[in-house]
């Protein structure tokens, strides 16, 4: 599969087998997160990776789309770690640089096979509070991940991309 089918052919999973993901491929997954660009290279990205029965069931209490995954990662930012924009007080990278990594992972799994969900849907203080996280860490996102259900086929959104001339303009 080339990175363009990739792409195209990827989409969000959100039911999936009990069959474990291998230790190996959660860490091609991570590693894709850890070669991620950020900011300044300052790398802020804070990845957990909940796979405990007692981890997603605490993850399922306070977020209604982990769709009993195998496996979810938590991926969260330092944004005193992050890169402070001088030229635009108040900005930091954190947010961005959570979601290239985001990003990486979910694009990794799917050419091993592994499917996934990018997830918004919680509020990162009650993720830090549930999981006993670091309170300086801000939750990014959650992506569930693991085999997808011999059933699953992508919801009409997948779909439903605007047209170029919605999105790309000409200067
Ligand atoms: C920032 C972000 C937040 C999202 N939050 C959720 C969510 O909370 N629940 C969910 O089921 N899907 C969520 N999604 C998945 C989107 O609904 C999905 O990517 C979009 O509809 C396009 O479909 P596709 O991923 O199948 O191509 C989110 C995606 C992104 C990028």
């Amino acid at each position: 599969m080339t990175f363009s089918e990739l792409i195209k052919e990827r989409f969000s999973v959100r039911s999936y087998q009990d069959r474990p993901v291998e230790p190996e491929k959660i860490s091609a997954i991570l590693e894709a997160a850890r070669v991620a660009p950020t900011a300044h290279n300052n790398q802020p990205q804070r990845i957990y990776i909940a796979q405990s029965r007692e981890a997603r069931e605490k993850l399922a209490a306070i977020c209604k789309c982990t769709f009993s995954a195998p496996v979810i990662f938590v991926v969260c930012y330092d944004s005193e770690a992050a890169w402070h924009n001088r030229l635009m007080p108040g900005y930091q990278s954190g947010e961005t640089d959570a979601a290239i990594s985001c990003t990486h992972m979910m694009l990794q799994a799917w050419d091993l096979g592994i499917a996934s969900c990018w997830v918004g849907m919680f509020n990162s203080d009650q993720v830090i509070e549930a999981l006993g996280l670091p309170k300086n860490l801000t939750v990014s996102a959650l992506l569930p991940a693991g085999y997808a259900a011999e059933d699953a086929a992508p919801i009409p959104m997948h779909e439903a991309s605007r047209d170029s001339s919605e999105l790309f303009f000409t200067l």
